[in-house]
């Protein structure tokens, strides 16, 4: 089997993940679902950038030791990869001792092989980027010229990584393997960059403590770079006494890639590979350079107050709303602008005209005019000239799909499914269908319209798979789609030659008032920058808190409570009996949206009217920012499984 193995950068835990973080690793993983879907052994890794003076001061204005404070980051970071169902393998934290030691062991042979000396630096330093500057880079009035920050001439003893040694060698390397960089134009950002001259790269500090110690001169730390972009290979276990994903992925592995936003390219095309050089192993990665998200007013910043954070998108709108959003808007070599308008356009387009409607219509009409079965009936009549051409379309959609998802080109991948499906839209008006359907002779024909729309429907599911991760279980099962023609093998047209569909579907996605969701978004982002949690209600026994019930209840309906905008009313199943449930929910998400979920509910609670209407039980939800957060439960627990 071959291997795969995809990278995102560790992030810093600077504070809570907003839609940029969120956008590469959403990226990365439709990308490993892709390739684990083409039959890759393939291995995701994202993880946190712990260490730098940087995270010492945010832990230092949290109140909080600098472990205290990435623990808790780390956390929110593992959080949200649960909710946007990132399926990494590993997530690697730079604190962990299976990274320190193996960072310490790399520093040491470099500093042996004399591809690190020690020197001295003095130079303009941003605290906030972690990085000197020469006065040619700095803007006027020494401000950094990243972050616009003020710098600080800072003078220390440092050690130097050889960087110039490397640079016709690295060169070499770019120009054999135009696969290396891509788009084409980082690679020649970088190619010119080299040209200019390496200056060797300081690799340490003094000048704080929250780093990993030189091994040999504990006074030093190791400069965040080098600690950071070892992380690739200590997490397969690079350097440990059991390296085996190290030479399965790495050294004996088919395909490596790092993903990486423009911001940090340098590191990675220059540094990374001269430190594997120096370290004699081989670079046999590629580098997937995307742009930025950014909002109208520029740079996404808790000061601007233009910050957007996916949890909130994801739990009003739902995952597939998001992912399918962030991964389609934003195209390599360019920078993309975030806006609620756009947003909910893509949505109510793409998602509830195009893909959500042609399921229910499609669906509709086979259940009426056929009792939910058609097949292929192609040997009995010969195919219409609309036919052969969605065919066409739906096999050249496949072929282009694949061709794009094969160069990480996730965004044009999903222009090239949404073609298909307005393409077979259109089919519906070109043949009219019903007005097929007043006609007895012409049921043939009619059954091999239907039966296209299906072919079309269910090839568009296979490629949103990697995607659309809660609805295209529903997209299939609503077509009545086997597992085994669910595969990119069988993502061609007539793989499947007949069609048993159940129940009319009603809506996927639910459509969105766009005024009132651009003002709901609007009003997200504004959202206050993360608390540290504070110090916790008095200590309680076991028993004490046994005598709460709470049980798994599936939402079977849910509907706004007539008299309080700020309530929904749920039927809910708790395995025992149905409940009904007024909860305080409404304005983070829509009735449609939670029918099907399984959510966590107090069982035992005294019943009480809100509002006039009863209510059984509670649902338990977290709170950010004062507003409620829905905690669900996973969709294998049944109702009334206890939760303690
Ligand atoms: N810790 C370093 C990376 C070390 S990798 C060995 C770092 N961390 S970071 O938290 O600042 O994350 C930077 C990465 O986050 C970018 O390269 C990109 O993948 C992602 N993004 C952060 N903001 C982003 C946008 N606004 N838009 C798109 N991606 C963004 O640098």
């Amino acid at each position: 089997m071959k291997t795969f193995y995809i990278t995102t950068p560790i992030y810093y835990p600077s504070g809570k993940f907003h839609i940029g973080t969120a956008y590469t690793t959403c990226l990365c993983d439709s990308i490993k679902r892709y390739k684990t879907m083409q039959g890759y052994d393939a291995r995701m890794l994202t993880g946190t950038d712990e260490h730098g003076q940087k995270i010492e001061q945010s832990a230092h204005n949290a109140g909080k030791t600098p472990i205290d404070y990435v623990d808790y980051i780390a956390q929110i970071a593992q959080d949200l990869w649960k909710t946007l169902k990132i399926t990494n393998d590993d997530f690697i934290r730079t604190t962990e001792l299976r990274h320190t030691a193996v960072v310490q062991k790399i520093f040491e042979r470099l500093l042996a092989n004399g591809d690190v000396y020690l020197g001295k630096y003095s130079g303009a330093y941003c605290v906030e980027d972690e990085a000197f500057f020469t006065p040619t880079q700095l803007l006027p009035g020494g401000l950094c010229p990243d972050c616009g920050r003020p710098t600080k001439i800072v003078e220390e003893e440092t050690y130097f990584l050889r960087l110039s040694k490397y640079s016709d060698r690295l060169l070499k390397y770019i120009e054999e393997n135009p696969d290396f960089i891509t788009p084409e134009t980082r690679k020649n950002e970088v190619l010119a960059f080299i040209k200019s001259g390496l200056n060797d790269l300081s690799v340490s500090r003094t000048s704080f403590s929250w780093g990993i110690p030189v091994k040999s001169n504990p006074k030093h730390v190791v400069y965040v770079w080098i600690d950071a972009l070892s992380n690739y290979i200590t997490a397969l276990g690079y350097g440990s006494h059991d390296d085996h994903l190290f030479q399965k992925y790495w050294i004996n592995g088919d395909e490596v890639v790092h993903v990486i936003a423009k911001d940090i390219l340098r590191f990675h095309a220059i540094f990374w590979p001269i430190i594997l050089m120096a370290l004699d192993i081989p670079i046999r990665y590629r580098l997937l350079v995307h742009g930025w998200y950014l909002m109208k007013d520029g740079k996404m910043s808790k000061s601007k107050g233009n910050v957007i954070y996916p949890e909130a998108l994801v739990s009003r709108y739902g995952l597939d709303a998001f992912r399918y959003y962030i991964v389609k808007e934003l195209s390599y070599g360019n920078d993309s602008v975030f806006t609620p308008e756009d947003f909910v356009a893509r949505f109510n387009s793409d998602l509830v005209n195009d893909l959500g409607n042609l399921l229910s219509r499609s669906v509709a009409m086979v259940n009426k005019y056929f009792h939910g079965h058609v097949q292929k009936t192609e040997h009995q009549h010969e195919l219409k000239q609309y036919e052969r051409e969605l065919e066409q379309i739906a096999e050249q959609t496949i072929v282009n799909y694949q061709e794009n998802m094969d160069e990480f080109n996730v965004a044009k991948a999903l222009g090239e499914v949404s073609r298909l499906i307005a393409r077979t839209n259109k089919l519906i008006d070109e043949t009219a269908p019903w007005a097929l359907a007043k006609n007895p002779d012409l049921m043939l024909v009619l059954e091999s319209v239907l039966y296209h729309l299906l072919e079309a429907l269910r090839m568009a599911s296979i490629m949103y798979t990697p995607i659309l991760i809660d609805s295209h279980p529903l997209l299939f099962k609503a077509l009545g789609v086997a597992s085994e023609e669910q595969s990119l093998q069988n993502c061609h047209f007539g793989a499947k030659d007949q069609y048993d569909i159940g129940t009319d579907v009603t809506h996927l996605f639910p459509r969105l008032d766009v005024e009132k969701e651009v003002e709901y978004i609007k009003a997200l982002m504004n959202d206050k920058p993360v608390t540290i949690a504070k110090p916790d209600k008095p200590i309680i026994t076991i028993d004490e808190f046994n005598q709460t019930e709470i049980k798994v209840g599936k939402v079977i309906s849910c509907e706004q409570h007539p008299n309080a905008a700020k309530l929904l009313v749920l039927q809910i199943d708790t395995g025992d009996r149905k409940r009904q449930i007024v909860s305080g929910i409404a304005e983070i998400a829509l009735p449609i949206t939670l029918i099907g979920k399984n959510l966590m509910v107090v069982t035992n609670l005294q019943a009480v009217k809100l509002r006039g209407i009863l209510s059984e039980g509670m649902i338990l939800c977290g709170e950010q920012g004062g507003k409620p957060v829905l905690l669900e439960v996973p969709s294998d627990l049944e109702p009334g499984s206890i939760i303690r």
